[in-house]
């Protein structure tokens, strides 16, 4: 599919991803200082940053078969904001668990990261997309060369890993992880012939 004529510049659909991703979190802030955030506040604010984060990081792996698919090289640039923004949810999510779930109780964090395997998986999950997130600033990228790309294979790791997070984190309404494990799994299928590369 050649779309070259219509397609948008690069810096406005950047644009899109720094509005897209911070309003709603903006919303979703000023709700729970408001107090609008329905009955379990702290459920609520855990579960968005949870999808959210998963939400984008999904979009960041379906940039590049896109890019291919309208033949747009470019879209590629958008990769790493989204990638960060996946990062800065997970990021906040974390906390959100930290200051609310645990209430800054360092102890029963680690504990609870060692008791609960949903919850260890997670903490795998943000050290890989933390690596990741370091590794996007240009130069330390640079000084990698080759080992930044082997690094940045972890990304199909912790989409496995957050996937099966999110899966052993619901108790009984499977409909959507199993959704979104099936998102993830044709995402790694359409990279087939990268993994058979690896073989
Ligand atoms: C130390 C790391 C992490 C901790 C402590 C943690 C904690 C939690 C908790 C407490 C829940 C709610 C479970 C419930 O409803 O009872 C949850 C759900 C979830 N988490 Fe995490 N998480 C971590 C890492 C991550 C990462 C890295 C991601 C994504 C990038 C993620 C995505 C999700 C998703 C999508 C859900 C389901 C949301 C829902 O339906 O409520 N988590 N997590």
């Amino acid at each position: 599919m050649q779309v070259k004529k219509y397609f948008p510049p690069i810096w406005l659909l950047k644009t899109f991803v720094h509005v897209f991703s911070l309003l709603p979190l903006i919303n979703l802030y000023w709700l729970a200082f408001i107090d609008e955030l329905g009955a379990d506040p702290v459920k609520e604010v855990i579960h968005f940053t949870g999808i959210g984060a998963l939400n984008l990081f999904l979009l960041s792996l379906t940039i590049s078969p896109l890019a291919k698919f309208l033949k747009q090289g470019k879209l590629i640039n958008l990769r790493r904001v989204v990638g960060l923004y996946a990062f800065f949810y997970a990021v906040l999510h974390v906390l959100n668990f930290l200051f609310f779930e645990v209430q800054f109780d360092f102890n029963l964090f680690i504990d609870e990261i060692f008791d609960r395997p949903y919850i260890t998986i997670g903490m795998v999950a943000l050290l890989i997309l933390s690596a990741l997130a370091i590794t996007s600033i240009n130069n330390i990228r640079r000084k990698m060369g080759k080992g930044w790309q082997k690094l940045h294979n972890l990304t199909y790791l912790a989409g496995i890993l957050i996937v099966t997070h999110f899966y052993w984190s619901v108790k009984s309404e499977l409909s959507s992880p199993l959704m979104y494990i099936a998102v993830l799994i044709f995402l790694l299928y359409l990279r087939r012939d990268k993994f058979r590369r690896w073989l």
